[in-house]
């Protein structure tokens, strides 16, 4: 059977050290070698850079292209036609996340303004109540519950698709469709199936909306008549894709990581103010996001090695986050610190578009189940908590949780 993602030999996937830090043979490549050697299973070389400064550098360098398929969308290199792995993958319409300027400074452009931190400020006041919303409807439950199927993954589920006018009714279609395309080991046949059905599904609604448009953001997209109908249902699928899985794996491993550091949560029950501050570090800290690729249009220097022109370059921001280099202590959640200058949402032009969003979706998510659910505990040991080694966004399965009583 054919795997979808060549993952490279060598990249220790095992969460050995704790469900919440970099797998320990990352960690000790770090303080060896931060641009390491690494040879993919079809036999190509590539890099693995897990340093914080070669891993910035690396992202703000568009020299290290995006154009490599290997993230979001898969379009095999076995396919007749297509160029082998060390050169650019064709574009697919609309995905500007796998593109390079000035292609990708085209399509970012349409969106920046729809996720400004003062469009995001009108927003908050709705995501507030679309969480308050959830959470009464968990408290209704008994418990034992399942935090990520009752209140992670609806939350942003809710809010992503409001924003961009898909009916939420269709959550099915997309949740299984996004999940299926995130696992590591899919079969290539199920892979494409499930893009396939996420396209033909988002191609129908931008056209439904072309036609007839609605107060909604892809609707505002549709008026725009130099973006064709497969490059704004690119722009759906990467929203929606993005907009979701990300931000329900930050609440729902935010939460056990919370659960399993009690002092901190103590912490943020004695001083709610500490809030902010704590989201940044949760990012940090978790890096849900972790691996990207990136290759090498010309011979590059990167921490004193050279990449060979054609490289495929491995990015990892969990362990680039967890170098003590640049964060003290870094194994350590501490809601204290600043973790400023995280690279948990990217670096440079393709710096995560929805950083706002997902901000004000943690915010409120975190301080409306500390303060509705004071005595929330996990109902499993922690070792039985399912992790999400299996997919391409970090997290857990299921978190079930429990407690004693609710906050109204
Ligand atoms: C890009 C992380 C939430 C939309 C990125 C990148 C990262 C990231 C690391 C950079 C990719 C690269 O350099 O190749 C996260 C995390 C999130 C989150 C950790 C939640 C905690 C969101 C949300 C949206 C979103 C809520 C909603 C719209 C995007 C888009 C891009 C992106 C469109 C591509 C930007 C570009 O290529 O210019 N995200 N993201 N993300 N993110 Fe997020």
């Amino acid at each position: 059977m054919s795997r979808t993602v060549p993952v490279p030999q060598g990249l220790p996937q095992e969460r050995d050290a704790s469900p919440f830090d970099p797998p320990s043979a990352i960690t000790r490549l770090r303080e060896a070698r931060p641009v390491s050697p690494l040879s993919f299973p079809d036999g190509h070389q590539g890099w693995l850079v897990t340093g914080y400064d070669e891993v910035r550098q690396a992202l703000a360098d568009t020299r290290f292209s995006s154009r490599l398929d290997l993230g979001v969308v898969h379009v095999p290199h076995e396919t007749p036609g297509m160029p082998v792995a060390t050169e650019p993958s064709p574009q697919a319409p609309g995905l500007f996340v796998s593109m390079d300027p000035p292609d990708h400074t085209r399509l970012r452009r349409l969106l920046t303004g729809a996720f400004t931190v003062k469009r995001m400020k009108l927003l908050e006041e709705h995501v507030v109540e679309v969480t308050e919303r959830r959470l009464d409807e968990m408290a209704r439950l008994t418990p034992p519950v399942d935090l990520v199927a009752e209140f992670a993954l609806p939350v942003p589920s809710l809010v992503i698709c409001e924003l961009l006018g898909v009916p939420y009714e269709d959550r099915e279609t997309f949740q299984v469709n996004s999940a299926k395309f995130l696992e590591k080991e899919v079969t290539l046949e199920d892979k494409i199936a499930a893009y396939g059905a996420l396209t033909s599904y988002l191609g129908e609604l931008v056209t439904r909306k072309r036609a007839d448009p609605d107060e909604d953001l892809l609707s505002d997209l549709a008026r725009n008549d130099d973006l064709g109908v497969e490059e704004l249902t690119g722009i759906a699928f990467l929203l929606l894709l993005a907009g979701h899985e990300t931000t329900a794996n930050m609440l729902s491993l935010g939460a056990f990581a919370l659960l399993e550091h009690p002092g901190q949560l103590a912490e943020l029950h004695a001083d709610p103010g500490l809030l902010p501050a704590a989201v940044e570090e949760l990012l940090r800290h978790l890096s849900v996001a972790d691996v990207f690729y990136r290759y090498a249009t010309e011979d590059l220097e990167l921490g004193g090695e050279t990449i060979g022109k054609g490289s495929t370059v491995v990015l990892s921001l969990l362990a680039a986050n967890h170098d003590p280099r640049r964060f003290a202590d870094p194994d350590a959640l501490d809601v204290r610190r600043s973790a400023r200058g995280h690279l948990a949402f990217g670096h440079g032009v393709h710096q995560c578009l929805g950083q706002q969003l997902a901000r004000i979706e943690m915010r409120a998510g975190f301080a409306g189940l500390l303060r509705r659910f004071p005595t929330l505990a996990l109902a499993v040991p922690a070792a039985e908590v399912r992790l999400r080694t299996d997919m391409n966004i970090y997290g857990v399965h299921e978190l079930p949780v429990t407690w004693t009583g609710t906050v109204a």
